[in-house]
């Protein structure tokens, strides 16, 4: 692709409008394509929170210039692989031994494969997937992430390296993660993004790869979600494969079609690295923007006592997300994810901060602190909400256990999960 590149955003099968990049990647440009200005329709695709408006002149954007949003507007750069995938992508490019590639190269292959309901255009073609084979793909990606000694004598395989590449690199975070969709009837599981019909359950999942790792971390988010779903949070369906890698259900994928999702981050512009934003009360001011229904800024308000209680400390901004309804042309919270106990509980951490502050606070978190909040978002009875996820403290260290989670680690989580100071 050339500098000074164009790429075509698609939403719902028409093209929305186009990003421009100059040659230096410090500025882009978006610009609405006119003819889908003029239907009037789907007006809340990007809420309106000072980013993208809604004419037909080209908008420019230099205020992104960071590794968080590479230089163009954040409802883009959500598409955009975080640690984990750029890793993939880097490994295979390195094996083409191809150039440095452009921001909008990068959509351009991540194409009609991404997350959300976004699609890039002109898409930059790869060869067909071959069958899935969940071993192989796992030893391929010890050998790209440096996790184990390649045993093979010559450079990775560059058809396996697509192949992990595609099903690999779309999803965001920073843990090793691949995309599949399973057969409802024949169980069959086919990888990667390009099947969205009904007829399949589509998991994003969470792989189990660091031998050298000393505890399950996938089988403890496997806990976590169970526990989540005692207190009525909203979870998508999950489970573990081969008793080890966390397979959770797709939101950006119901009901046959994709569906638009922005991240926290990608809304606003709120770079989830920087504290100066992230916060909670951000988020509950942002739900009320978007005129969510209050029960929802319930649920949020759950989540938060949960994510305080059981250390969930990495409740960053880009681990929380909004759905759009496309027949109301607004928006809800998605379902949870990423919840789980957030450090290595057999390394001893110094007071954990939290991504999110409550009242100013990242850690030593008081009742005080999510009184206020309840009150300044009027949620009811915020002891009773409390009360019931403290309840399910005991229930974790059983789950655990069931799950045979090593005893030390099981302790050194229930030590981890303290409450309220
Ligand atoms: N059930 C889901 N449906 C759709 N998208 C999801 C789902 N779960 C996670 N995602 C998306 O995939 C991204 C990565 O997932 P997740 O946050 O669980 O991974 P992670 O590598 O642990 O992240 P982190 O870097 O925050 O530790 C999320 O930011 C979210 O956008
Ligand atoms: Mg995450």
């Amino acid at each position: 692709m050339a500098a000074n590149e164009i790429i075509n955003v698609h939403l719902f099968d028409q093209e929305i409008g186009r990003i421009g990049m100059q040659e230096n990647e410090v500025r882009s440009s978006f610009q609405f394509n006119p003819d889908f200005l003029n239907q009037n329709k789907l007006l809340n695709i990007f809420p309106k929170t000072g980013i993208l408006r809604r004419t037909k002149h080209v908008q420019l954007f230099s205020q992104f210039d960071n590794e968080t949003f590479k230089g163009i507007p954040p409802q883009f750069a959500d598409s955009l692989p975080d640690r984990f995938g750029s890793i993939i992508f880097k490994a295979w490019l390195d094996n083409k031994v191809h150039q440095n590639i452009s921001v909008l190269e990068q959509l351009a292959y991540i194409g009609n494969r991404g997350m959300g309901a976004m699609e890039y255009k002109p898409i930059v073609q790869l060869p067909e997937n071959v069958a899935i084979d969940l071993d192989e793909i796992i030893e391929l990606l010890k050998e790209v992430l440096d996790l184990k000694k390649s045993s093979r004598q010559k450079k990775l395989d560059n058809q396996a390296l697509i192949n992990i590449f595609k099903i690999g690199t779309s999803a965001g975070g920073a843990r090793p993660k691949i995309l599949i969709s399973e057969n409802r009837k024949t169980g069959k599981v086919i990888p990667g993004d390009l099947e969205y019909g009904d007829h399949f359950n589509h998991y994003l999942v969470k792989l189990a790869l660091d031998e050298n790792e000393n505890y399950p971390r996938e089988v403890v988010e496997y806990c976590y979600y169970l526990l989540l779903k005692n207190t009525g949070i909203r979870m998508m369906d999950s489970k573990l494969i081969d008793n080890k890698h966390f397979a959770t259900l797709r939101f950006d994928r119901q009901d046959g079609q994709k569906q638009h999702v922005l991240t926290a981050t990608g809304m606003t512009g709120w770079d989830y690295k920087n504290p100066t934003n992230s916060s909670y009360e951000n988020l509950f001011n942002l739900c009320s923007f978007l005129k969510i229904p209050h029960t929802q800024l319930e649920e949020l308000f759950k989540r938060m006592i949960f994510n305080i209680i059981f250390a969930n400390t990495d409740d960053h901004l880009k681990n929380h997300a909004f759905i759009y309804n496309q027949k109301k042309d607004s928006w809800e919270l998605s379902p949870a994810y990423d919840i789980t106990f957030a450090m290595n509980p057999l390394i001893d951490f110094k007071q954990p901060k939290r991504a999110l502050s409550v009242n100013g606070k990242r850690n030593k978190i008081t009742l005080q602190d999510v009184y206020k909040i309840a009150e300044d978002y009027t949620i009811k009875n915020p002891d009773g909400i409390i009360k019931e996820i403290e309840s399910q403290q005991k229930e974790l260290s059983k789950l655990l256990m069931q799950h045979d989670v090593p005893k030390l680690v099981v302790e050194k989580i229930m030590d981890g999960v303290a409450g309220f100071d």
